[in-house]
């Protein structure tokens, strides 16, 4: 594993591996026990929005013994026009690794392909596969396991975290219900594409949420989607409340990779009465990153 592109290059092993380590790099956090990025500086380039993912990205690089520059696309010759593949090469020849949060899969792709250096995926239209990570370590943390669990998404489930849910899914094997309005589904040749017989589309919330382990949603909205009002709309039984978790198992746990837009896509009581989780879901992006940073840096 070279880079963090998505969730769909990964497997089974790798997904284990990275969860399994994250773990160890929690329970090490302030006592580590080697500095893997000692002599390392990386770059973030984002084009979108971040508090959690800059953050954890930033705390996570220096914990490991690295330096970290946060390049915003507005400041950089990337937003006036500069190809991806001549910053990837120029930043290639200086910097140790990039994460970049941006629009087009492409981009994170080409500046892969173009920069040689170890490349992260910090969110784009397609893939969220660093959220995923933390999700993942949250529900082993708070479940135990997510074999044999009921996991449900619920919301937009065609946008950048359904999609990595449902590869992480097929990987994993655990029962994915993706609950969307019809037309906010994933396309039939995504699906073929998945050929995943675990992962489950309905447009009925109840049904989806009746016996489920976890709860999972997003925004309706994401980032670049501002004032689609008439998708929004759509929206209005998929709202995560205490009437839709009553048909939830006991025990179940909710989780928003946040920022949570109250009274939308979760109500304010819901979000309270789970915010320790959502905020160890939060915390976990630090360590599942670190986990990542780990396995691809180079030495
Ligand atoms: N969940 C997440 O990626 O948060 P940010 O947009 O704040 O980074
Ligand atoms: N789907 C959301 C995730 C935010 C972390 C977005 O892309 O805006």
């Amino acid at each position: 594993m070279n880079h963090l592109l998505s969730i769909e290059e990964l497997n089974a092993e790798l997904l284990n591996e990275l969860i399994d380590s994250a773990l160890k790099l929690k329970g090490e956090r302030g006592a580590p026990t080697s500095k893997p990025l000692a002599g390392q500086t990386w770059a973030m380039i984002f084009t979108k929005s971040s508090t959690r993912t800059r953050v954890s990205f930033e705390v996570g690089v220096r914990e490991l013994g690295g330096s970290i520059m946060f390049l915003s696309s507005n400041d950089i010759q990337l937003g006036r026009g500069e190809p991806i593949k001549d910053t990837a090469r120029v930043l290639g020849r200086m910097v140790h690794g990039c994460i970049i949060r941006t629009f087009a899969q492409q981009d994170v792709v080409d500046f892969s392909e173009y920069g040689n250096i170890p490349t992260i995926n910090a969110l784009t239209d397609e893939e969220h596969p660093c959220q995923i990570l933390a999700d993942l370590l949250t529900i082993k943390e708070k479940l135990g396991t997510w074999e044999g669990k009921k996991i449900v998404f619920i919301g937009d489930g065609d946008n950048n975290m359904s999609r990595s849910w449902i590869w992480a899914a097929k990987y994993l094997g655990f029962e994915l219900i993706v609950a969307a309005p019809k037309s906010c589904q994933p396309p039939a040749d995504f699906m073929a594409k998945v050929g995943a017989d675990n992962v489950t589309l309905t447009d009925d919330a109840v049904a989806a949420c009746t016996g489920a382990d976890v709860i999972n949603t997003d925004v309706w909205l994401s980032m670049g989607q501002e004032g689609q009002d008439e998708k929004e709309a759509l929206f209005g039984a998929y709202q995560v409340n205490d009437s839709l978790l009553r048909h939830a198992n006991k025990g179940h746990i909710v989780l928003h990779c946040l920022p949570a837009y109250r009274e939308k896509e979760i109500t304010e009581s819901v979000l309270e009465a789970h915010s320790v989780t959502i905020l160890q879901q939060a915390e976990n992006r630090l360590h599942a990153q670190k986990a990542v940073l780990v396995k691809i840096a180079k030495s």
